[in-house]
């Protein structure tokens, strides 16, 4: 299905990035230090790109060749780089210690997948790695602005702390926001916001 869905030149989500992930570009912006950053479910590049702007070393992962095309392209538009890995979030297993963050924006998986990649994930973030997430909750249903439609593909604040529960939290919430990100994301939109820092 993605991979169709990001075969057009258009950009499904826009080419830029995700309002949450803007709002805390501070934790990214570390010019003197750039840090190893994994975008996961990254789709067409749009959050990549940002982050390798700033200077950073951006791997953009997802299961769709055309959306990992379109990253490529976007990113030598913008005169930066971003390294993509093609593979399969519900089996693919991480490097062990290799980011200093993971950026997790609009990647839903079916439920019987998370507990896989949240345990890659903490097993990919170094000591102090960030984990910066914004997903839809079970609470969009009412909007269809976007996101599945199907309710075990959401998510909770809830289950993201009790899956980084040893990380130090340092956002967990769940609200309502106007969402204008690309055709596919177009009003009102129930989201988790959430960071957290590994110990
Ligand atoms: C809603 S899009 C979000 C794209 C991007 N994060 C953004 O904010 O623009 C969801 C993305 O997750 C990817 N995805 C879904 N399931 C996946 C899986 N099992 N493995 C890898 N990528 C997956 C899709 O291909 C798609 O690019």
């Amino acid at each position: 299905m993605w991979n169709e869905r990001f075969a057009g030149e258009e950009y499904v989500y826009g080419t830029e990035p995700n309002d949450f992930l803007k709002e805390n570009k501070a934790l990214f912006d570390t010019p003197e230090t750039p840090q190893k950053i994994l975008c996961v479910g990254e789709g067409e590049g749009r959050n990549a790109v940002f982050l390798a702007q700033m200077g950073n070393q951006v791997w953009a992962l997802d299961y769709a060749q055309s959306g990992l095309e379109k990253t490529r392209k976007l990113a030598a538009l913008r005169q930066t780089e971003v390294h993509t890995i093609h593979a399969d979030l519900t089996m693919h297993e991480l490097p062990e210690a290799e980011y200093d963050a993971v950026i997790m924006i609009f990647c839903h998986l079916p439920s019987v997948n998370r507990p896989f990649l949240y345990q890659q994930i903490r097993k990919t973030l170094k000591p102090d790695g960030v984990l910066l997430a914004e997903l839809y909750t079970p609470d969009q249903l009412e909007y269809r602005t976007g996101g599945p439609a199907n309710p075990d593909m959401l998510v909770t604040a809830e289950e993201l702390a009790q899956a980084f529960a040893s990380y130090s939290i340092l956002e967990s919430r769940e609200c309502v926001r106007e969402i204008h990100e690309g055709q596919l994301h177009t009003g009102k939109g129930a989201v988790a916001q959430f960071i957290a820092r590994k110990a």
